[in-house]
């Protein structure tokens, strides 16, 4: 009876610590997207200053940015910890490969942070960048690795015509773009809220229809539906792997992390403590899911939403392109949040 029953209980512990052995790494049983951030003095992962080609957008410190906290936490998901990133590992993994990101500023945000954090792992490894047209090219030239972004910033087409511009939302030619192309990381939000004389279209097409405006969340949804149907039509999942970046958000309305004075985030120094945003999800993130959804292929979704909220203290503010003059909530400083990004995104694919 007493041998039995241990018997049992060693094989319901060794059967638990399989389970449990698998979260570890940050393997299948755990949620990377859900946890908290805290302070590690190991981090960052790289110094902007080892990284030449960072834009001035993401600069923070050349721009003058004073404190340095907001380079030093580290993503700490519930029940497992990140593997740590380890740059020649990933160009082991993708020698031959190309990897492109698709999408706005936030995916270039993005691209930028995983081109410095593969380049100071092989400070001596040359490389070569080049831009044709939107697509810009970041080859590890002795890994044959090319680190790409192709800016798109609907995903779907706009088009000149003689009555104007169009958004195109069933049309997605800008796809030529994407063959062949080993990994892909998609991302478009941002521009749907444009108005007036930052919106680069003048009407919108849904179906037969050409209208002067409409919803723009519907619109959102339509376009996602759209790449969603190419992504199952153009996709051997067996030759590429496809990610979506998910909903960067921005931080203008400081109610939503309680403190109703703040009308941006500048001097914010400091992230949301805990796991939860008191203002709650945008709501094209539930848009976002739901096209996602609807895709019978595999695509994997960097849901970075969540744990992006909580960095009040990531964004330029005043130490991005514009400088004083300026306030930049959206982006986000390099080093920075897109690191974790990127360091998930590692997890993901080890
Ligand atoms: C994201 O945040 C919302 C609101 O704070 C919460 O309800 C939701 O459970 C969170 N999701 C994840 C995956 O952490
Ligand atoms: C995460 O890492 C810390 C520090 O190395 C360790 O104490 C902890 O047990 C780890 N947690 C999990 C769930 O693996
Ligand atoms: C960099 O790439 C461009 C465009 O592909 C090519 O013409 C050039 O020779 C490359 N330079 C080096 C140093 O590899
Ligand atoms: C700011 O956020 C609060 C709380 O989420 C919301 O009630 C309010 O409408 C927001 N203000 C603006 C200008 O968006």
């Amino acid at each position: 009876m007493g041998f039995l029953f241990h018997y049992n209980l060693f094989t319901f512990l060794a059967l638990f610590s399989i389970i449990i052995g698998k979260a570890n790494g940050g393997g299948r049983d755990c949620d990377l997207f859900t946890g908290s951030w805290i302070m590690d003095p190991s981090y960052p992962l790289y110094h902007a200053s080892t990284c030449p080609f960072i834009e001035r957008e993401f600069s923070c410190q050349k721009n003058g940015r004073p404190e340095l906290d907001y380079t030093m936490y580290r993503w700490k998901p519930l029940g497992c910890n990140l593997t740590r990133f380890n740059g020649e590992a990933f160009l082991e993994k993708h020698r031959g490969k190309s990897i492109m990101f698709v999408g706005d500023s936030l995916s270039r945000n993005q691209w930028q942070s995983l081109t410095c954090m593969l380049h100071s792992s092989v400070p001596n490894s040359k490389y070569n960048l080049t831009r044709a047209g939107d697509v810009s090219t970041f080859t590890f030239t002795d890994h044959g690795v090319k680190v790409m972004l192709d800016r798109n910033v609907y995903l779907v087409d706009v088009v000149r015509e003689k009555i104007g511009r169009v958004l195109k939302l069933d049309s997605i030619e800008g796809s030529k773009l994407w063959k062949g192309v080993d990994m892909l990381i998609f991302n478009t939000w941002h521009w749907w809220n444009r108005r007036g004389s930052s919106q680069p279209w003048d009407y919108i097409k849904m179906g037969n229809e050409i209208k002067k405006d409409m919803d723009r969340l519907l619109a959102f949804e339509a376009a996602l539906t759209t790449w969603a149907g190419w992504v199952d039509s153009n996709i051997d999942p067996k030759k590429t792997r496809v990610f979506f970046q998910g909903i960067s958000p921005s931080h203008y309305n400081g109610s939503e992390w309680n403190k109703p004075s703040a009308k941006s985030c500048v001097r914010e120094a400091k992230p949301v403590v805990g796991s939860t945003y008191p203002g709650g999800i945008p709501q094209s993130l539930f848009v976002l899911k739901k096209a996602l959804r609807k895709i019978s292929k595999t695509v994997t979704l960097l849901d970075i939403t969540n744990l992006s909220l909580l960095r009040k203290d990531g964004h330029p503010s005043i130490y991005g392109l514009g400088g004083r003059t300026a306030m930049d909530c959206s982006h986000w400083c390099l080093e920075g949040v897109p690191d974790t990004w990127n360091e998930i995104l590692y997890n993901l694919i080890l």
